[in-house]
């Protein structure tokens, strides 16, 4: 192999080094984003997990029985739906972006109340 490509090789390497790196979570694990078996369930969850920057957040349910929104810390705390941007309506991923605290909850009725909800703390980019 002659030295260009070699760096080339490299260069190639460095591109791909952080995509491999970033990691999909699979919110609740088996148990999906659904009312959850008992009121610190997704706290365990997310407490198990490191997140960083570029990550995805993969929330498994059914259609039409929850949602996603990403809301402040307060309408987390309080439940408080009016209003919330709701990210996802089916099953997907959503990608963290940005360093810091973020809160997820369904505005479906009833689910934050029974602890459908999730906060968790992004990390720099771990690259
Ligand atoms: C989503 O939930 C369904 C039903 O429980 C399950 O079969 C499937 O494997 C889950 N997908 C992921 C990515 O966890």
């Amino acid at each position: 192999m002659t030295p260009f490509n070699f760096n080339m090789l490299m260069f190639m390497a460095m591109l791909v080094a952080p995509m491999a790196l970033a990691t999909q979570h699979v919110v609740g694990d088996n148990d999906g984003w659904s009312n959850p078996r008992y009121p610190e369930f997704y706290a365990e969850w997310a407490s198990l997990h490191t997140f960083n920057v570029g990550d995805t957040l993969f929330f498994n349910f059914t259609k039409e029985a929850h949602d996603v929104a990403e809301v402040p810390q307060e309408a987390y705390d309080q439940c408080h739906t009016e209003g919330a941007k709701v990210i996802i309506k089916s099953a997907g991923a959503v990608k963290l972006t940005s360093c810091g605290a973020h809160h997820y909850i369904s505005t479906r009725k009833g689910d934050c109340e029974t602890h459908q909800k999730v906060a968790l703390y992004v990390q720099p980019s771990s690259v």
